[in-house]
């Protein structure tokens, strides 16, 4: 069979769905400056999709740092991988801000947090150790499992007894095959917005030899004290071996970064794969996450925000009745029930009537019969924002509930091209 004609009828999971979701449902395109109100389609939306949590991706002292750094530097700056003709004082620099903000010895910056944490996994492990991961890890985790030539084994999500199960085969295995054990999770996860169980898996140290990775992308910049990430929030930063994050959520940027011990990070410059072979990060974005970085660490106002936000909407969420699950972080999931079709049309209902922008997670991403909402409160948010919006989900949500939204198909949205 060719294999072009295979995926052309299939289109995938998500892709089937395509003649009538595209450019509405999926691919969606904001319009105007990133704020919580944007348009859409020509209608002004509440937006509650981008993961801008201290609402430092359109500040004004942020814009004219990136706008001053691209007259200065231009977008090809430095040119070539770190290793070989790519490497500045600025990258350093911003290096030892993140370390010394994280409390780690070394960090290393990446180009892109997908790639970076893939290829950080592969560096670290041979076919002799064991990967013991959190079974709803995020794809860029499960992609860095795969390219592991060894064994791996996922424990039930944050489930901590059988976290200690997988660990305790995970360390006899390797054992025997004279290999190592490393354990992957989050520190908050973007889905259901729990934060990883890092005090208790740090606590499984003193009965089992292992190295803990964690993947921050959802808590850097914000939670803990100083905003140095979930590990700081849970005060085990000192047992978390390596930290990552990304800069594409709280810092409104792009790129990314791991910290950790100096020898391993010494390691890694040497072996990390999609930076070695790989153009360095563009000074503009270097000297922008400088400035960031600087915001973050003298602006507490911005967290202060975040979480008088975060309260308003989750309390206001729960005493209208709503599921939010077990968040402890910023994102809120609503969960609801109905199908795939009656979720887009409730959606559809609530851009189109109510005027608030938010992202569905639906079958195939979570079983089939559910659906969440998935709100991203963010400092750049206000009370009168948030007020309307619960008012639109109770609206919606009791459409939902008298069975309104029964569509036998998924409304036919699709860009007209
Ligand atoms: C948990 C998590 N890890 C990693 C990434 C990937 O980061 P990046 O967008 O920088 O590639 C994301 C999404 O952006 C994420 O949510």
């Amino acid at each position: 069979m060719d294999v072009f004609e295979k995926l052309v009828k299939d289109g995938g999971p998500i892709g089937q769905h395509m003649d009538r979701a595209h450019g509405y449902f999926t691919f969606p395109k904001l319009e105007g400056e990133l704020a919580p109100r944007m348009k859409f389609r020509g209608k002004e939306m509440i937006v509650w999709s981008l993961n801008n949590y201290l609402g430092l991706v359109n500040h004004p002292e942020v814009r004219k740092a990136d706008t001053e750094a691209a007259a200065k530097y231009g977008m090809g700056n430095p040119m070539g991988a770190r290793m070989m003709s790519g490497n500045t004082s600025m990258h350093e620099a911003l290096e030892k801000v993140i370390s010394e903000f994280v409390s780690r010895e070394d960090t290393m910056l990446l180009n892109f947090g997908y790639q970076g944490i893939m290829s950080c996994i592969d560096a670290l492990v041979n076919r002799r150790d064991v990967i013991v991961y959190d079974a709803e890890s995020h794809a860029c985790i499960v992609d860095g499992v795969r390219l592991h030539m060894g064994n791996r084994f996922a424990f039930k999500h944050n489930d901590i007894e059988d976290c200690e199960k997988q660990l305790k085969r995970a360390v006899e295995l390797a054992d025997k095959n004279g290999g190592g054990v490393l354990l992957i999770t989050e520190g908050v996860f973007g889905m259901d917005g729990e934060q990883g169980i890092l005090k208790e898996i740090c606590a499984l140290k003193k009965k089992y030899e292992f190295r803990i990775f964690i993947d921050d992308a959802h808590g850097f910049g914000y939670m803990g004290p100083t905003g140095a990430g979930a590990d700081e929030a849970q005060g085990c930063q000192k047992d978390i071996d390596l930290y990552f994050s990304t800069f594409v959520k709280s810092m409104g940027s792009i790129g990314a970064f791991v910290s950790g011990p100096k020898n391993v990070l010494k390691y890694l410059r040497y072996n990390t794969r999609s930076q070695i072979f790989a153009k360095s990060l563009p000074l503009i974005i270097v000297e922008g996450m400088l400035k960031r970085m600087e915001m973050v660490k003298t602006m507490p106002e911005l967290r202060e925000k975040l979480w008088h936000n975060v309260n308003r909407i989750q309390t206001g969420l729960k005493e209208r009745g709503f599921d939010i699950g077990n968040t402890n972080s910023p994102v809120t999931p609503i969960y609801m029930k109905g199908d795939v079709p009656e979720a887009t049309a409730m959606v559809m209902d609530l851009r189109e009537n109510y005027h608030i922008f938010c992202s569905i997670v639906v079958y195939p991403v979570i079983p089939k019969g559910d659906i969440i909402y998935r709100i991203i409160p963010t400092a750049a948010h206000s009370d009168a924002d948030i007020d309307e919006t619960l008012d639109a989900f109770e609206a919606t949500k009791k459409k939902l509930d008298a069975g309104e939204y029964k569509v036998e198909h998924i409304p036919d949205m699709a860009e007209v091209s």
